[in-house]
């Protein structure tokens, strides 16, 4: 069965087509340097991109496998959540094409899409728990099966990603701030600033990221005002380390909690070093298997969306041509 997925929620062009499950090939256009100039993602200009790049990614990728577009028995695209105009795009796309080609469409839940993710190299069992850090999303799901997952915890306020992206540009960095942070990091002390660490209420599985940012600012500006010098990788190191510390202490708390033995990372966020190596160790240490993607199915990606897709289509899901894009889909 051959599926192509379509991604372009938000600041990315992906195009890719998996085989039983299985990735073939994918091609991506990143819209980041053209974001960075404006220090975030400027949907109108995303749009136009997605609908400047889709055809000519798509004729490449069937190009590069040897395919006609009548080969594809699926395509599926993201539908939700993301950018309204550039999910239109993707959405209208894939519409016309699987018209075009005699295929089943397919619209897919974004979020689903990457925790779904890390199927596409290891065998997914369910239950599992399911850890989500993107740039909208901080969220810990109970994965019953691949299509059914329930919140057990969420941001009250900023996702963990939108957490550092904007205090990477309060201390210089571009845009998307997380893997420069996650770069940077690596020079840096983690114990150099003890940022506050945001539990909530005791037993709460959901987080808080929108007050470290000040805590960043307030120590920059405390730090100047004392005349002392600002290292700016002693920072990055220790925001880092206490978003995470937050982080891996409740997921691990609610896989406990839930009894769940089996953990699927997801997200953009789940591509930080630090992270993969920090919960891979307290997996271990509880004896928990780790269901984590390469950092490259984290970010933003179309094998996700094929992925999910495969899935979909197993259960005997169909959709038709009425589908909308819906930007503030949730699970
Ligand atoms: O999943 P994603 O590509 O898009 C959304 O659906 O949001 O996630 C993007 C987010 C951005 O906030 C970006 O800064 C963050 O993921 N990110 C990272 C890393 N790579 C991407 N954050 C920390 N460390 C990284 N290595
Ligand atoms: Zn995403």
């Amino acid at each position: 069965m051959l599926c192509l997925g379509i991604e372009s929620s938000c600041d990315e062009t992906a195009l890719a087509v998996v085989r039983d499950g299985v990735l073939l090939d994918a091609v991506l256009a990143s819209q980041a340097d053209i974001h960075a100039l404006f220090g975030g993602v400027v949907p109108e200009l995303a749009s136009r991109e997605h609908y400047r790049y889709l055809g000519t990614l798509f004729d490449q990728l069937m190009q590069r496998l040897d395919l006609r577009p009548s080969d594809l028995d699926v395509v599926a695209v993201s539908r939700g959540p993301g950018l309204l105009g550039s999910l239109l795009v993707g959405v209208a796309f894939a519409k016309a094409l699987a018209l075009g080609c005699g295929a089943r469409f397919l619209g897919v839940n974004h979020l689903h899409a990457h925790l779904l993710a890390a199927g596409l190299e290891n065998e997914l069992r369910f239950p599992a728990l399911g850890l989500l850090v993107s740039g909208g999303h901080t969220h810990i799901y109970r994965m019953e099966s691949p299509s059914r997952c329930i919140v057990l915890g969420k941001t009250l306020d900023d996702a963990a990603g939108e957490a550092f992206d904007k205090v990477a540009r309060v201390i210089g960095l571009g845009y998307p701030g997380g893997p420069l942070i996650d770069r940077l990091a690596k020079e840096g002390n983690p114990h150099a600033v003890e940022f506050k660490r945001v539990y909530l209420e005791k037993d709460s599985l959901d987080f808080s990221f929108s007050g470290i940012k000040t805590g960043v600012l307030n120590y920059i500006n405390s730090e100047k005002q004392a005349g002392r010098e600002i290292v700016p990788a002693d920072i990055a190191a220790s925001f880092q380390q206490a978003v995470l510390d937050v982080i891996v202490k409740k997921t691990i708390a609610a896989a406990e909690r839930m009894g769940e033995k089996r953990l699927v990372l997801a997200g953009g966020v789940a591509a930080n070093s630090a992270l993969r190596a920090q919960l891979a160790d307290a997996c271990r240490e509880k004896g928990i298997q780790l269901f984590c993607p390469p950092p490259v199915l984290c970010t933003d990606n179309a094998a996700m969306i094929a992925c999910a897709a495969y899935y979909a289509y197993q259960e005997g899901v169909q959709d038709d041509l009425t589908l909308d894009a819906y930007p503030a889909l949730d699970l």
